[in-house]
């Protein structure tokens, strides 16, 4: 198996032209610009999709699960021919190319992905996925700088890259090497507190690096003091910049002072990471002014389902980090947590936005495609178990694997040129992972997806099931 992954690295080197029909994103695929033009920014699928019938019987067709697989193939084919192990980014400055965003940890994540869907099913092809993952995250530990220290995020900062390093090096067989990149995560603790503060820089991304961490390994890692004493300055923040009715709000100390409702960037990252520290939960004045600003996310979602985000320009997006997909986890957790059926509605309306306006122009990346708005509805599936979000999720994947400019290799579009080939961004790196969770989880296990970059979260308030979600 290995062996033809050394083959299909030459043959990228000296015939070029032989995969030439693969390299999509060097044939006009990436645009350049982060949107389409122009306001539609969806595929219409109102007359493609039926609406959702109660009681109807859902399932995932056989012939798409076999497109799916045959996608993933020629995907994680593409991915090696265009973004091997020693890729470097161009992005024409000096950011890392070894962060999930930027995307060489991301690749190293998503074949550590799947070699854990297919130990099981396919012990051959798994241990050729897990030495994929050892190349990758080789690719990455060459990369590493400190310059970007105060980055601590899963996606963007070095604490990310630690983490995949661990799990990789974990499964394979090196605990020692997989103790040594926990402790380089737990580090950051020991350096002054940082002024990140959002998601995909900083404490909620940090929060998740822990999580992933502890979520794999089933034990406590990392000092709970430690924890509450960042969770207490991410509260704080929010809380020295409120309202007078004691909504949070989070504007940003740097690189300019968005404030925004999304995940990436806003309230929603920093109320789902929140929400998962226990010992947050036990502080009332935490629990109400949190309470208070997801009633304020309720206050702005649109009768239509919208959540506008109140970052100027951002109102229509319906993406992970902006709108009703970055609202609806936030929704069903608070309704899991606090029980009370008003976040149940706010999910439902949510999601089914999500759904209606959510199969996006930009492809089927994570960070600002259809995959992840997928895997948000998905999430609110696997805590309410209501299957007309198993609907909504299988007939979006459906509509994308009939629709060329999504999904065919030779006609895919690219909208995220920043992330190209980053398995949280691009749209064909992105779906190797998300198709590889389709078609392992989607019959009865779905609480065992977890997505690059956001993952499926432990749920610390009953840890006792957390190892299942990234065993
Ligand atoms: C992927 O590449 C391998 C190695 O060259 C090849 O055997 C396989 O057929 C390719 N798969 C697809 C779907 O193109
Ligand atoms: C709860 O959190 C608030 C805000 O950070 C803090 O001022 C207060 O001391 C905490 N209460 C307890 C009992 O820890
Ligand atoms: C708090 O104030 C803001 C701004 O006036 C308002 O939009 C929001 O709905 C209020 N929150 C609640 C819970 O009423
Ligand atoms: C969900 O979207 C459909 C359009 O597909 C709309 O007809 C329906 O009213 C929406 N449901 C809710 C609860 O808003």
């Amino acid at each position: 198996m290995l062996k033809s992954s050394v083959t299909l690295f030459i043959a990228a080197f000296i015939s070029v032209s032989s995969v030439q029909s693969l390299q999509y994103a060097k044939n006009g695929g990436c645009t350049g610009y982060d949107q389409p033009p122009g306001d539609k920014m969806y595929y219409d699928h109102f007359n493609v999709i039926k609406p959702y019938q109660d009681k109807e019987q859902v399932y995932f067709d056989q012939k798409y699960r076999d497109l799916m697989s045959l996608r993933v193939d020629q995907y994680v084919n593409m991915t090696l021919i265009n973004a091997p192990p020693d890729f470097k980014c161009d992005l024409g400055d000096d950011t890392p190319c070894n962060w999930v965003f930027t995307g060489s940890s991301s690749r190293a994540l998503t074949f550590w992905k799947l070699y854990q869907n297919t130990k099981k099913t396919n012990p051959a092809k798994s241990k050729y996925y897990l030495d994929l993952a050892r190349q990758y995250i080789e690719g990455s530990l060459k990369d590493i700088s400190d310059k970007y220290d105060d980055f601590i995020s899963f996606i963007n900062g070095n604490p990310g890259v630690y983490a995949i390093a661990s799990v990789i090096y974990d499964s394979l067989g090196d605990s020692t090497k997989a103790q040594q990149f926990i402790d380089k995560v737990d580090v950051v603790f020991s350096k002054p507190m940082t002024n990140k503060i959002d998601y995909d820089d900083g404490i909620p991304g940090y929060f998740y690096t822990l999580d992933f961490l502890e979520t794999y390994y089933d034990r406590p890692l990392f000092s709970r003091d430690n924890v509450m004493r960042y969770a207490s300055h991410l509260f704080d923040y929010g809380y020295n910049h409120k309202l007078e009715n004691g909504t949070l709000i989070f504007p940003e100390p740097f690189p300019d002072t968005r404030t925004s409702l999304g995940f990436g960037r806003g309230a929603a990252g920093m109320l789902f990471r929140l929400m998962q520290v226990p010992e947050v939960l036990q502080n009332e004045t935490m629990v109400k002014h949190i309470k208070l600003t997801i009633d304020y996310m309720i206050a702005r979602q649109r009768p239509d389902g919208q959540v506008a985000d109140i970052q100027p320009g951002m109102e229509e997006r319906v993406q992970w980090c902006h709108g009703a997909p970055s609202a609806t986890p936030v929704f069903a957790l608070a309704y899991k947590i606090f029980g009370d059926q008003k976040y149940l509605l706010a999910a439902d309306l949510a999601a089914n936005y999500t759904f209606n306006y959510g199969v996006l122009l930009k492809g089927m990346g994570l960070c600002h495609g259809t995959s992840s708005n997928i895997y948000m509805i998905l999430y609110l599936y696997s805590i309410t178990k209501d299957p007309k979000y198993k609907y909504f999720a299988i007939e979006m994947h459906k509509f994308a694997l009939d629709t060329p400019t999504l999904t065919d290799p030779e006609k895919m579009m690219s909208w995220d040129c920043v992330g190209q080939y980053s398995s949280f961004i691009d749209t064909a790196a992105s779906a190797i992972a998300t198709y590889s969770d389709m078609l392992t989880y989607i019959d009865g296990q779905e609480e065992n997806m977890w997505m690059i970059g956001w993952g499926k979260i432990s749920h610390k308030t009953e840890n006792q099931h957390a190892h299942t979600f990234l065993e």
